[in-house]
C-alpha cells in the first residue's frame, strides 16, 4: 500500500528547526541552576525515548517526492487507510543517494479496526524507528505509529547551509505511564473551540494521551445538553455564543481522537455546581438564614429523589456523548455550610444517623451516583476526597490526588487500598512564580512514595492542570507550552532522565520547534529562536 502524501508532514518537515537554538550564550542567570543552552547529544528529541541510538552518519533530505509504505509483513492490509489522515506530503523527502525514504509501519493484528476505535489506556506502544537507509517505523499499535512519526520530525535538522538533514538513528520506545493527560477548564473562561484544538495538537507533538476537559463549574455551564438545553440556556456565560454544542464537542473528539487523545470529561458535583442551579430548578440546597432561605444556594440537594431521578438521564447522556470507558465525577471541595443551614438536611441526617458529619451525607450522595453512572458501564475517575470519605468504589476506580502537601502519603494510601491512581498535585501549572518555574514540574518523581511493587505500578500517571480563573483564549497557550513538556517527559520518559541542563538544552530547542509550528510556546530564559512566532 502507499500512501500518498499531502500537506501535514510537508508542514513538519518545511517547519522543522531541530537544532537551531545552539550557540546560545547567557549571562544575567539567576536561576537556580545556571543553564546555557547547547546543542544536546540527543538533538531536539522530546520526551526523550527509551532508547536511542544515534550516529554521525548523516544524510541529506531534499524535497521530493515521498512515500509510506506498508510493509510486506504488516497486517495492516490494503483497505487500511488508518494514517492517511495525517495527509503526508509527496513534496519530501529523498537522500543524497536518491533512495526513496521509505516508511513502512507494521502492526500485530489488523489495526484498521483499532483505528476506528478510541485510543485507549494502553502503554504497549512500543514504537521503534530507525532511519537511513530507509526510514523503517514498527509500532504493535497505530497509536504507537503515531508517536513515531512525531519523533521522526524531531529527527530531522538544519545544517549551516539550511539543508535539512537527518543522521542514522535507531530508537525503541515506549511510554513509562499509560496516562498523559492535560486539565483545561472551559468554564472559568470559555475556551473557543480553536484553542481547544490547538492544545491537542500541542500534546500530540509532546505525546500527551488525554484530555480532561473539565467543562462546567460554578461559574459557567456551557456544554449543551440535548436533555437538558435549559443547564446551558442560563448557566453558560451566553446561552448561543459560549456554550459547546454537539457539534462541537464530537469535532474536539474527532480531532483528539485522531491524534491517539482521549477526551475524559469532568461533570463535578456536588460541590462546584452553582451554575447547574440556574437552569434546573430544585437542583441545589436551598441555604438558610435563621429560620428563612436566604435566597442562596449550595451544593446539590442529596435528600430529593428527583436529583438522581435528573442525574441518572443527564449521565446516560453524557455516557452516548463520550465514547471514552471513563468519566470523571469529580467530588471535590464540597462547603458543609449550606447544608447545616437547610432544616430539612438537618432533619434528614437525623433520619440517617448521620449525626453532625456531613462528609457521611457527601458519601450518601456520591454513593448515589457512582451506583447511577455504573449502570451506564462507564469507569469514573475521582478526586481523592471522595476515596479520603471512605466512599465504596468499583475496583477500576481512578482516584486523582491533587492536594499538596502530604501528596506521598496520600499515593501510599490510595495503592495501598488497591486503587489505581493519578497524579496532579506537583503540577498545577495554573500557578505561575518568576523563573524556571518547569524545572519544579521536571524534577517531580510520581513514585517517590513509601510503597510495594504492586502499590507503584497502580500509580498509572498524572495530568497537568492549568485551571482557568485567569486563563482564557489570550493566554492560554503559552502559559501551557513549554511548561507543560516537562510534564509531558516526567510521564513519558525512563526514571533515570534527570538530567536538567540536558533537559533544557533539548526543550529550548523543542520549544522553538513548536514557535516554528506556530504555537505560541513562551520562551524558557533570554535566547532566540531562529524562527521566531509571527504573532498575529
Ligand atoms: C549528526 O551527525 C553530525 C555529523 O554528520 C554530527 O555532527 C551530529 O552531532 C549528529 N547529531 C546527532 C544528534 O547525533
Ligand atoms: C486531509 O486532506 C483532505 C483532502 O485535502 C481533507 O479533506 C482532510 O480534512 C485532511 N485531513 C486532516 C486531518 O487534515
Ligand atoms: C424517594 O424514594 C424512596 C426510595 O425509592 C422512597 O421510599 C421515598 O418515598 C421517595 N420519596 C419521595 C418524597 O417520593
Ligand atoms: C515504608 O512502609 C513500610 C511498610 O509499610 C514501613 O515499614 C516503613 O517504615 C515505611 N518507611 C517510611 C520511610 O515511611
Amino acid at each position: 500500500v502507499i500512501f500518498m502524501c499531502r500537506s501535514s508532514f510537508v508542514v513538519l518537515l518545511l517547519l522543522l528547526s531541530s537544532r537551531s537554538c545552539d550557540g546560545l550564550q547567557f549571562n544575567d542567570i539567576d536561576e537556580e541552576v545556571e543553564l546555557v543552552a547547547q546543542s544536546s547529544r540527543y538533538g531536539s528529541l522530546w520526551p526523550l525515548p527509551q532508547k536511542v541510538q544515534l550516529s554521525d552518519v548523516s544524510f541529506k533530505l531534499t524535497t521530493s517526492s515521498f512515500r509510506i509504505v506498508d510493509a510486506k509483513e504488516s497486517s495492516a492490509g490494503p483497505s487500511c487507510k488508518h494514517l492517511t489522515f495525517l495527509n503526508f506530503s509527496c513534496h519530501c523527502v529523498i537522500f543524497s543517494t536518491s533512495t526513496f525514504v521509505l516508511w513502512a509501519t507494521s502492526f500485530e493484528g489488523n489495526e484498521c479496526d483499532a483505528f476506528r476505535d478510541q485510543p485507549t489506556r494502553d502503554k504497549q506502544h512500543s514504537p521503534s524507528l530507525s532511519v537511513p537507509p530507509f526510514a523503517v517505523l514498527k509500532a504493535p499499535k497505530v497509536w504507537g505509529a503515531l508517536h513515531g512519526l512525531e519523533t521522526f520530525s524531531q529527527l530531522v535538522y538544519k545544517d549551516e547551509f539550511g539543508t535539512k538533514n537527518i543522521n542514522q538513528t535507531t530508537i525503541s520506545d515506549f511510554p513509562r505511564f499509560a496516562h498523559r493527560g492535560i486539565l483545561l477548564d472551559s468554564s472559568r473562561h470559555f475556551l473557543p473551540i480553536k484553542v481547544i484544538l490547538a492544545n491537542l495538537e500541542t500534546m500530540a507533538m509532546n505525546k500527551f494521551n488525554v484530555f480532561h476537559w473539565h467543562i462546567v463549574d460554578d461559574q459557567s455551564f456551557p456544554y449543551l445538553s440535548r436533555t437538558f438545553p435549559q443547564l446551558s440556556q442560563k448557566g453558560a456565560y451566553h446561552p448561543y455564543t459560549h456554550v459547546y454544542t454537539p457539534a462541537d464537542v464530537k469535532m474536539v473528539i474527532e480531532f483528539a481522537r485522531l491524534r491517539g487523545i482521549r477526551v475524559v470529561p469532568e461533570y463535578d458535583t456536588p460541590g462546584h455546581t452553582q451554575s447547574w442551579g440556574k437552569g434546573q430548578a430544585d437542583l441545589l440546597t436551598p441555604c438558610y438564614a435563621g429560620s428563612k432561605p436566604s435566597g442562596a444556594f449550595g451544593p446539590v440537594n442529596p435528600i430529593l429523589n428527583t436529583t438522581y431521578d435528573f442525574m441518572t438521564q443527564f449521565f446516560k447522556e453524557i455516557s452516548t456523548v463520550f465514547p471514552d470507558a471513563y468519566i470523571h465525577l469529580g467530588g471535590d471541595e464540597v462547603d458543609f455550610t449550606c447544608w447545616k443551614s437547610n432544616p430539612d438536611i438537618q432533619k434528614f441526617m437525623e433520619q440517617q444517623g448521620f449525626g453532625q458529619d456531613y462528609s457521611k451525607l457527601e458519601s450518601f450522595y456520591i454513593q448515589k451516583l457512582l451506583n447511577i453512572v455504573s449502570t451506564t458501564n462507564k469507569g469514573y475517575m475521582i478526586w481523592q476526597e471522595v476515596f479520603d470519605n471512605g466512599v465504596k468504589l468499583k475496583p477500576d476506580t481512578v482516584v486523582h490526588v491533587w492536594i499538596g502537601g502530604a501528596t506521598d502519603e496520600e499515593m501510599h494510601k490510595v495503592t495501598g487500598a488497591g486503587y489505581t491512581t493519578i497524579l496532579s498535585a506537583p503540577w498545577y501549572l495554573d500557578y505561575i512564580s518568576y523563573g524556571q518555574d518547569w524545572q519544579k514540574y521536571y524534577k517531580v518523581e510520581p513514585l517517590s512514595f513509601n510503597g510495594t511493587e504492586e502499590q507503584k505500578k497502580l500509580v498509572i500517571g498524572g495530568e497537568a492542570c492549568l485551571w482557568g480563573e485567569y486563563v482564557d483564549a489570550t493566554n492560554l497557550t503559552p502559559r501551557l507550552w513549554p511548561r507543560a513538556s516537562a510534564v509531558a517527559e516526567r510521564l513519558w520518559s525512563a526514571k533515570d532522565v534527570t538530567d536538567i541542563s540536558d533537559a533544557f538544552n533539548r526543550l529550548s530547542a523543542h520549544r522553538c520547534r513548536m514557535v516554528e509550528r506556530d504555537i505560541p510556546a513562551e520562551p524558557l530564559f533570554s535566547s532566540y529562536c531562529p524562527h521566531e512566532y509571527k504573532g498575529v
